[in-house]
């Protein structure tokens, strides 16, 4: 146990937890939520979950792994015997996830290389659902589209790569590298659109503040919804992230990091969506609200489009893919870390080993998802995972440590122990209170949703 792999350094860790972090969610996923949910007034909620449950979750997963340094799964146990299960159902959604993940990282390769020379000509919905993809011919799962099979692969061999050289030299190495590029292109991006013209336009209707739906709980719900997949919260990630900090590390302050850190990207991605929204309803000479989109129809559909109007587009749709690439890289590696190290532990194997199966496994049924069948089945799968598994994987988590094994004090006791900013009675109020109830409405209003 006492040669448990660390991070080389601090920076290296929050690179790390940061990459996870910032992903796809922040890209494609914040900037139409908030627009939907009351625009610039959506900030007020959102504040509110990232204050109330996201950053005390980070911290209170954050201080799991870094007291008992072990996985998720081990972790749970030495909580509580009986909660080791716990741990388990958070591996096995973040093994789901990694099956249809590097998909979407494969299509951004795809995307990039498509970028010069504008490939998906004047339709890009029609090039993306049908030259590219041929979901038309729904149903056979054993119809590979060749279109995704090789790039998968590659986004395969880097993962494995990565996570079979280890924390420090592989995982740690990667981040430092992919993160400040991601930065660096992002921010490019971003000052692009903004000089657009329209870009004004598209702003002033994501920052319109629409005050009443601060009255409105589902709004509440979303924002919530947001901050915790938005940090990667209840994946077993940031657990498996934290068991790997040396002795002294100022765990809250970490926690802090990240999570404005994130959120910074997240804004920051929501003005360049918005600039670029706004670039192209003035083009098409539409209403923005007619334009929005979020998750795969942004990127691949909508994007696609803004950037053949733009001047320099095989460039700038080059930045564009590499960054959605350089961001769900980060979060894939991290989300496979974890069931890497739950394997290594359990079965007391090596890490090449634990690679090599839990890794295998996951490319093989990966491959499904490269089937005209298995995409056509991609956006239910994701549904159910996100409103279902990460919602009441978070619960359990929450209660299993704040009421059935009560360790709120001790985890407090040992958060404080080496950290410059110092724990009280609110975090325990944020974990027991408020976060079960917040995801217990979550869980209520997804299935009413679902039956209406
Ligand atoms: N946090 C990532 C994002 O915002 C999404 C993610 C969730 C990544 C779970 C890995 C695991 O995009
Ligand atoms: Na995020």
């Amino acid at each position: 146990m006492e040669n448990r792999s660390q991070w080389g350094t601090r920076l290296g860790f929050l690179l790390a937890a940061i990459g996870s972090a910032v992903g796809l969610g922040n890209i494609w996923r914040f900037p139409a939520t908030a627009f939907e949910n009351g625009g610039g007034a959506f900030f007020v909620p959102y504040l509110f979950a990232l204050l109330t449950a996201g950053i005390p979750l980070l911290i209170m997963e954050y201080t799991i792994g870094h007291k008992y340094r072990s996985s998720s799964p081990r972790s749970f146990s030495k909580i509580s015997k009986g909660v080791e299960w716990i741990g388990w159902w958070q591996v096995l959604i973040s093994f789901v996830i990694s099956t249809y993940y590097p998909i979407i990282i494969a299509w951004s390769i795809m995307y990039a290389y498509f970028s010069f020379g504008t490939k998906w000509g004047n339709d890009p919905t029609g090039f993306f659902v049908g030259d590219f993809l041929n979901l038309a011919d729904a149903g056979t799962f054993g119809s590979v589209v060749p279109a995704v099979m090789i790039p998968l692969l590659v986004v395969w061999v880097i993962v494995l790569f990565f996570l079979g050289r280890g924390v420090k030299k592989g995982i740690e190495f990667a981040n430092r590298i992919f993160i400040p590029t991601l930065f660096i292109v992002f921010f490019i991006i971003v000052i692009r659109a903004v000089t657009l013209p329209g870009a004004m336009e598209g702003l002033d209707a994501f920052f319109k503040p629409d005050w009443g739906s601060i009255f409105d709980g589902s709004v509440w719900v979303a924002a919530y919804g947001q901050i915790f997949f938005s940090l990667s919260i209840a994946f077993a990630i940031m657990i498996t992230y934290s068991s790997y900090l040396p002795k002294k590390s100022d765990i809250t302050n970490n926690a802090f990091i990240t999570g404005f850190a994130n959120s910074s990207f997240e804004l920051l991605a929501g003005i360049g969506v918005f600039a670029a929204l706004g670039f192209m309803s003035v083009q098409a000479d539409t209403d923005i609200s007619e334009v929005v989109e979020s998750g795969v129809g942004l990127a691949f559909m909508v994007f696609p489009e803004i950037i053949s109007q733009m001047p320099a587009s095989g460039f700038f749709g080059f930045l564009f893919f590499a960054a959605l690439f350089l961001a769900g890289l980060s979060s894939m590696i991290s989300i496979s870390e974890t069931y890497i190290a739950g394997l290594q532990e359990k079965f007391s194997i090596s890490r090449g080993t634990a690679v090599l199966c839990g890794g295998g496994l996951a490319l093989l049924v990966s491959l499904f998802y490269a089937t005209q069948g298995g995409l056509n089945l991609l956006d239910t799968v994701d549904h159910f995972i996100n409103n279902y598994g990460v919602a009441l994987a978070g619960l359990f988590e929450v209660v299993a440590i704040a009421w059935f094994a009560r360790s709120l004090k001790d985890l407090q006791n040992h958060a404080n122990s080496v950290s410059d900013i110092k724990l009280g009675i609110w975090w325990r109020i944020c974990l027991g209170f408020i976060t079960p109830l917040v995801l217990g409405c979550m869980m209520i209003l997804n299935l009413k949703t679902e039956v209406s």
